[in-house]
């Protein structure tokens, strides 16, 4: 629908406003795709810093996903990387239509401080969030679980919801809580 770096670039129509965030080429962009259906409405990449703006998807009329640029990827050059915190911090601490935050970890990797500290901000700012672990069809049945408790360990206890972009496993479980904080709101 829409693509911004500030205010005067969001949608104006008071919709509700569902956030995905996380590490730069976690799966953002196709956790998006793949919760509607489609295919590269969210332009995905193996290539990490993809996404580099505020991106708006207008969903049935009813609410927007947004896309937010991935953080802590260390080759993004200087002035990306100088851009990025103010223009999402701006975003997530003054967007009043912010219903709900999905952040995203990848499974095979232990999420790093800065995970946590975003959901530490979150928490703080008391804004509702969600924890979704992308990549599963990665991993085996028991790689899974201990992987997932690590995740839930390095982010101090918080639950994390597991996904695949490949099977959709997760996606119903997602779309209740975006439901939740949307039509029943
Ligand atoms: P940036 O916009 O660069 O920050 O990345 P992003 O977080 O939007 O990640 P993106 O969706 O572009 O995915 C990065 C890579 O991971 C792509 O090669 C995807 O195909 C792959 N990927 C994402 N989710 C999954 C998943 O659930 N399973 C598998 N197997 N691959 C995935
Ligand atoms: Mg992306």
């Amino acid at each position: 629908m829409k693509s911004a770096t500030g205010p005067v670039g969001y949608p104006r129509d008071g919709l509700p406003e569902i956030s995905f965030l996380g590490r730069s080429n976690v799966g953002k962009s196709s956790l998006i795709n793949s919760l509607l259906g489609v295919r590269q409405l969210a332009r995905t990449s193996s290539t990490p810093g993809r996404t580099q703006l505020i991106n708006f998807f207008l969903i049935n009329e009813a609410l927007y996903f947004v896309d937010l640029p991935g953080y802590g990827y260390a080759r993004a050059p200087v002035d990306v990387k100088r851009q990025w915190g103010p223009m999402v911090e701006q975003y997530l601490a003054t967007r009043p239509n912010l219903v709900l935050s999905i952040l995203i970890s990848d499974l095979r990797h232990e999420p790093t401080r800065l995970d946590l500290q975003m959901k530490e901000w979150l928490s703080s700012r008391g804004k509702p969030f969600i924890i979704v672990a992308t990549k599963a069809d990665k991993l085996s049945g028991n790689q899974l679980k201990v992987s997932l408790s690590r995740g839930a360990r390095v982010l101090d206890g918080a639950e994390m919801i597991p996904y695949s972009a490949v099977t959709r496993k997760g996606a119903d479980r997602i779309w209740k809580e975006i439901t939740k904080r949307t039509v029943e709101a």
